[in-house]
């Protein structure tokens, strides 16, 4: 496989896993990050391993000899960052949700198909092993003609007034809180696995925390547990805690889903359940190499992951044998595989999630914002 060169922007959650993930690929090298300040990027940079580092994203765009960098900053910034990233000439892998608003998606499709660059959106949670084997049976038609999906993403990272993050300002993370950042992934693995576009949807949101406190200092995300209270100011709050959708799919399947950042207990549960007219599945994330797989004349079954008992279509996404679990850090590993095999060979497919999607997923995000405000249902 060619050699490829990338940098990183943003430091912090994703920052770690991604340059990990990529480093996993061999033949990716990360040669640079950018951080908010000098500073910051700069001790990243060392506690990473990484030679370059600089408080000025456009410095590492002007190197000709990087070919691809990662957007990981907060969701305001993927829109002027990818912009730049692909006016230079650089692939472009960007974190979720892809951008703001689906005005600033659009102009990112585009620019990166007058470019004739890869680009990808960073919904990583497709490439679970087992969620791959759900993509395949549903193709082969193992389940039927799908009637009904549910599930839900829910955490509780923000469940006290005094957790905080920006994700919560509404300027740095866009309108939609729990929505956008979970929600989106929600909707697009279903889409993903479903092959069946949304296409009309009923929200309700709510913000059960109409003031929150801010620490007086930046906290990384998921780090709020260590501050104490005398590090808080009072802020208003518009993001949204919580919400449920209710939707259309394809020309007559149903579904609903809900999302939380204040489920007392659930820390990552991304879960979903697809019942067609054969069968049934349910998965969660939290196990995330077990299958359910439900019947109404025969025993239901529990799978384990297993690539050489998987769906063959499936089988490559297993990269370790059966028994030894594979996770989230193993989820983003599998994107970048597929998107740097591109950015090395631009005749290989395209099997990752692009800002087309990224842009589908802002779509729907307004929608759902729409539908809340309305309280009706919203054709997308
Ligand atoms: N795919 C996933 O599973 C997943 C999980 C978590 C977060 N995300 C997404 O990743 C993105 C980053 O989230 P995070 O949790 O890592 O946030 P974070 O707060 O931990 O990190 C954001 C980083 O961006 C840096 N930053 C801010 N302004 C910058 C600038 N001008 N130049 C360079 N760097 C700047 C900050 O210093 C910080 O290090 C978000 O879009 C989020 O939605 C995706």
């Amino acid at each position: 496989m060619k050699k490829v060169t990338t940098a990183i922007i943003g430091t912090g959650f994703m920052g770690r896993v991604h340059i990990e993930g990529i480093r996993r690929l061999g033949h990716v090298e990360v040669v640079a990050v950018a951080g908010s300040s000098d500073a910051s990027a700069k001790k990243f940079a060392d506690e990473m391993g990484v030679e370059r580092s600089t408080g000025d994203y456009k410095s590492l765009l002007a190197d000709p000899s990087i070919d691809a960098v990662h957007v990981l900053t907060p969701n305001s910034l993927h829109f002027p960052m990818s912009m730049a990233a692909l006016e230079a000439g650089k692939a472009v892998l960007c974190e979720k949700p892809l951008t703001v608003t689906s005005a600033e998606a659009k102009k990112m499709v585009a620019l990166a198909a007058k470019k004739n660059l890869p680009n990808a959106v960073c919904h990583n949670l497709r490439y679970y092993p087992v969620v791959q084997h759900v993509r395949r049976i549903i193709e082969s038609g193992e389940l039927g003609e799908i009637l009904h999906v549910q599930g839900t993403y829910s955490q509780d990272w923000l469940l006290y007034e005094t957790d905080f993050n920006w994700r919560i300002e509404a300027d740095r993370n866009g309108e939609l809180r729990a929505m956008g950042d979970i929600g989106s992934h929600w909707m697009d693995m279903i889409q993903h696995l479903t092959a069946l576009p949304i296409t009309s949807v009923c929200a309700d949101l709510a913000t059960f925390h109409k003031t929150r406190k801010k620490p007086k200092v930046a906290v990384q995300t998921f780090a709020g547990k260590k501050l104490k209270p005398s590090d808080y100011e009072d802020v208003a709050i518009t993001t949204d805690d919580w919400g449920a959708v209710m939707l259309h799919l394809g020309d007559r399947a149903r579904g609903a889903f809900t999302v939380s950042q204040v489920a007392a207990g659930c820390k990552n549960k991304f879960a979903f359940e697809i019942y067609g007219t054969k069968a049934g599945v349910q998965w969660n994330q939290e196990e995330p190499d077990r299958l359910w797989i439900g019947h109404r004349n025969t025993p239901n079954q529990l799978i384990v992951k297993d690539g050489s008992l998987l769906h063959p279509k499936a089988a490559a996404y297993a990269e370790l044998p059966g028994g030894h679990s594979e996770g989230y850090d193993d989820s983003h590993k599998a994107l970048y595989k597929r998107f740097y095999q591109k950015v090395a060979d631009p005749s290989v497919p395209v099997e990752y999630p692009t800002f087309e999607d990224g842009l589908r997923g802002m779509i729907l995000l307004e929608k759902v914002a729409e539908s809340a405000k309305k309280q009706k249902w919203v054709k997308v």
